[in-house]
C-alpha cells in the first residue's frame, strides 16, 4: 500500500537512527534519503557485522530502490567507494540507486573550504566533508548541481566561471590537482545513477509505492531551527523532507523520531545537560560514544526533555524509538532535565531560539530510580523493570509523544516494543 514515512533523529544526531530504517525497511519498497551528506554515519548490524554508512541510504542492505534527493550533497569519490563496498558484500546493482539531478556536488573546493574554516577561532566543529561550503555555493546559486557535473561541457564552464570569479578556488584548482582529477572521472561513473529523482518518486508513490525518508543528523542541528551557528548547514526536520522531495505535506502518513535515552552532541555549541564526570565517561565507554564518521569523542549528558518536547513540536512525531536504555542499566539513580534556569529569563520550560541564551541555562533535574544492568532476560515489556518503564513514562510526559519501542543493544533484534 502507498505510504510515506519520516525518520528523524530528535536530538543533535548519532541517536541510532540505522537500527530503526533497517527493522522498518520490510515495510517499504523505496528508501531515501532527503538531507546532509556523508558527514553521517549510520552504524548497523547485518548479519551480526558492523556496518557503517555515510552517504547511502540504510536500505541498501536490503536490495531496495535508494534514492539520494534534491536536499542532499554528494561526494562523488565517497559515493561510489560507498557503492564497491556495497556491490562486493550486498549484491548492489546500479538499478538500486538513484541520485538527484538537483542534489548539489561536494567539490575538492569545498572541501578544503572546510577543512580551513575550523582551522579558525570560531570554529563549529564540522566533520571537514565539504557539507557546509557546498551547501554555501548551492544557496549563493555558485554551486554544481548533480546534472551539471555529470555533463562535461557544463562541467567545465562551471569551472572555468569559478576560476575566474572567485581567487581562492582558481589556488585550490591549481594546488589540488589530484583531487580534482578523481574528481572529474568519477563524473562518468556516477552518470549512470542521476536521474529526475523527485518526479520517478512522485510518480512511483502516487502508483503504490511506500517509501520511507530517512533523516541524518538531528533536529536540534537543523539549519533554522537548532543551535545557530553550530548546526549542520540543511533542513533536518520533516518540514525539510517533505521540501527536498517536493510533496504535498498531507500526503505523509507517519512521522517517527529516533532518540537515545541520554543525550550525546560532537562539535561546538551548547549543550545544557553535559556530564563532565565519570558518568559522562561511563556513558561514552559503555555506549561506545565515539563519532562514526570523525571518531571524535562523543559528548554526553543526561537526557534533556525540554529539548525533546522541542522536537517533537518540530516534527510531529507519531511515535518515537528510544535507544540504548541498557546503557544506564546499573546506575542507582538517574537524572532527567524537565526545564532551564536562566539568570535573568527565570525558569523556561520552553527551548530558547538562540545558541547564546541556551549556553547560560542551568537545566533542573528530577531524580529517578535505576534499572538492572542486564536486560538480556527481558523480551517483552512486561518483563522490563518498573523503573526503566518509569523512565520512560516521565519522556513521554516531558515530551508529549509516545515512546513506541526502547533498544536495548546493538543488534538489530534487540529491542522492545512498548
Ligand atoms: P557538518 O554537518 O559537517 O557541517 O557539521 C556541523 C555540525 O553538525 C557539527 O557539530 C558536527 O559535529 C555535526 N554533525 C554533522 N553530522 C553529524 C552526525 O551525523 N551526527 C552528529 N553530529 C553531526
Amino acid at each position: 500500500m502507498s505510504k510515506i514515512d519520516i525518520l528523524i533523529g530528535a536530538q543533535w544526531g548519532d541517536e541510532g537512527k540505522g537500527k530503526w530504517v533497517d527493522y522498518l525497511c520490510p515495510d517499504f519498497s523505496v528508501i531515501a534519503r532527503f538531507q546532509g551528506g556523508n558527514n553521517a554515519g549510520h552504524t548497523i548490524y547485518v548479519d551480526g557485522e558492523k556496518q557503517v554508512l555515510h552517504l547511502l541510504p540504510s536500505g541498501v542492505f536490503h536490495d531496495k530502490l535508494c534514492v539520494l534527493l534534491s536536499g542532499v550533497v554528494i561526494d562523488p569519490i565517497q559515493l561510489l567507494a560507498e557503492i564497491d563496498a556495497i556491490r562486493k558484500t550486498h549484491g548492489f546493482t546500479d538499478a538500486n540507486l538513484i541520485v538527484s539531478e538537483k542534489a548539489h556536488a561536494i567539490t575538492p573546493f569545498h572541501v578544503a573550504k572546510d577543512i580551513s574554516n575550523e582551522k579558525k577561532s570560531n570554529k563549529i566543529g564540522t566533520t571537514k566533508k565539504g557539507i557546509g561550503p557546498s551547501y554555501g555555493s548551492k544557496v549563493s546559486r555558485t554551486g554544481l548541481s548533480m546534472v551539471h557535473y555529470i555533463d562535461k561541457t557544463k562541467r567545465e564552464a562551471w569551472i572555468k566561471e569559478m576560476i575566474k570569479s572567485d581567487p581562492a578556488f582558481q589556488q585550490n584548482y591549481e594546488e589540488d590537482k589530484a583531487d580534482w582529477q578523481k574528481f572529474i572521472e568519477a563524473a562518468d561513473q556516477v552518470k549512470v545513477y542521476v536521474k529526475n529523482a523527485e518526479a520517478i518518486l512522485r510518480k512511483k508513490t502516487k502508483a503504490g509505492a511506500s517509501l520511507l525518508l530517512e533523516g541524518a543528523q538531528g533536529a536540534l542541528l537543523d539549519i533554522n531551527h537548532g543551535t545557530y551557528p553550530y548546526v549542520t548547514s540543511s533542513s533536518t526536520i520533516a518540514a525539510g523532507a517533505c521540501a527536498s522531495l517536493g510533496i504535498d505535506p498531507r500526503k505523509l502518513n507517519k512521522i517517527c523520531g529516533v532518540a537515545k535515552a541520554y543525550a550525546t552532541r560532537v562539535g561546538e555549541g551548547p549543550f545544557p545537560t553535559e556530564l563532565f564526570d565519570s558518568i559522562g565517561d561511563m556513558i561514552r565507554e559503555k555506549g561506545q560514544e565515539y563519532g562514526a564518521t570523525t571518531k571524535r569523542k562523543r559528548r554526553c549528558g543526561w537526557f534533556d526533555g525540554l529539548a525533546f518536547k522541542y522536537a517533537v513540536d518540530l516534527n510531529g512525531f507519531d511515535g518515537v524509538y528510544l535507544n540504548k536504555v541498557d546503557i544506564l542499566g546499573g546506575m542507582e539513580s538517574i537524572k532527567l532535565c524537565t526545564h532551564y534556569e536562566h539568570p535573568i529569563l527565570g525558569v523556561l520550560h520552553d527551548f530558547p531560539s538562540s545558541a547564546d541564551t541556551l549556553s547560560e541555562c542551568v537545566p533542573s533535574y528530577e531524580t529517578l530510580p535505576g534499572w538492572d544492568s542486564d536486560l538480556s532476560k527481558c523480551k517483552t515489556k512486561k518483563s522490563l523493570p518498573k523503573t526503566l518503564l518509569n523512565y520512560v513514562e516521565r519522556i513521554e510526559e516531558l515530551g508529549g509523544a509516545k515512546v513506541l519501542a526502547v533498544g536495548t543493544g546493538p543488534g538489530p533484534s534487540d529491542f522492545i516494543n512498548l
